[in-house]
């Protein structure tokens, strides 16, 4: 992590008292609800403001919410206490956490396209790591054709996900779902507008 990069997301979520990536969780992960476990514990990986980790809280789960930012999980703390629910907030560098082996039941990565491919391959070997057996893992992120939308996301190729890279990450689990699409999203300012987007749910086989 370089302090740039943390000053930058430190700057973009201090810029206003809103939700950057609006309260509601991201249309792909609640599309997966009936694939989500019924109780047990939940990764949400870069959470952020806590949109994501507060819904899968408030469907019963035990949630680790994992980000960098104290500003956005300061937010996320308040949003979680509206809904009455009570996340674990980790304040960590998802590139280099010492991600538990097989302690999740879910494992969710919404939107964090901000690592390099070799940081990329970091992350997802924790995030593999942490999955039990018979768990799944869900990530959800832009497209290369969203570089020609330009309504969210990072304008860096290499860093964006295409079918072909995710089958090669997480070909070797039961793939259950696997959908590219272009929707017209409205995930706060952030993530607004008609957007190119891949979704994975793979199952870890045991
Ligand atoms: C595009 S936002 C997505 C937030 C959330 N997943 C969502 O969908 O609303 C990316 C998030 O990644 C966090 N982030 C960026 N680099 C990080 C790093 N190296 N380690 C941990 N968090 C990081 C930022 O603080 C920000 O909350």
């Amino acid at each position: 992590m370089s302090t740039a990069d943390f000053d930058r997301w430190q700057t973009r979520f201090s810029a206003t008292d809103g939700y950057v990536f609006g309260e509601a969780p991201n249309h792909f992960l609640v599309a997966c609800a009936d694939l989500l476990p019924a109780a047990g514990r939940a990764l949400a990986v870069a959470d952020g403001e806590g949109r994501n980790g507060v819904w899968l809280a408030t469907r019963g789960l035990a949630v680790v919410s994992l980000d960098f930012s104290p500003v956005a999980q300061a937010k996320a703390r308040r949003l979680a206490a509206r809904h009455g629910v009570a996340p674990e907030f980790i304040e960590a560098d998802v590139h280099v956490w010492d991600y538990p082996e097989a302690a999740f039941d879910a494992v969710v990565e919404v939107f964090t396209q901000f690592s390099a491919p070799p940081q990329r391959a970091q992350k997802w070997a924790g995030m593999r790591r942490a999955v039990k057996p018979g768990g799944v893992l869900i990530v959800q992120g832009y497209t290369p054709r969203q570089l020609a939308h330009g309504t969210g996301g990072p304008r860096v190729e290499a860093n964006l996900y295409t079918e072909p890279m995710l089958r090669d990450a997480f070909g070797d689990w039961v793939i259950e779902r696997l959908v590219e699409e272009e929707v017209e999203m409205s995930e706060g300012e952030g993530h607004a507008g008609l957007s190119a987007v891949i979704g994975l749910v793979a199952r870890k086989p045991g």
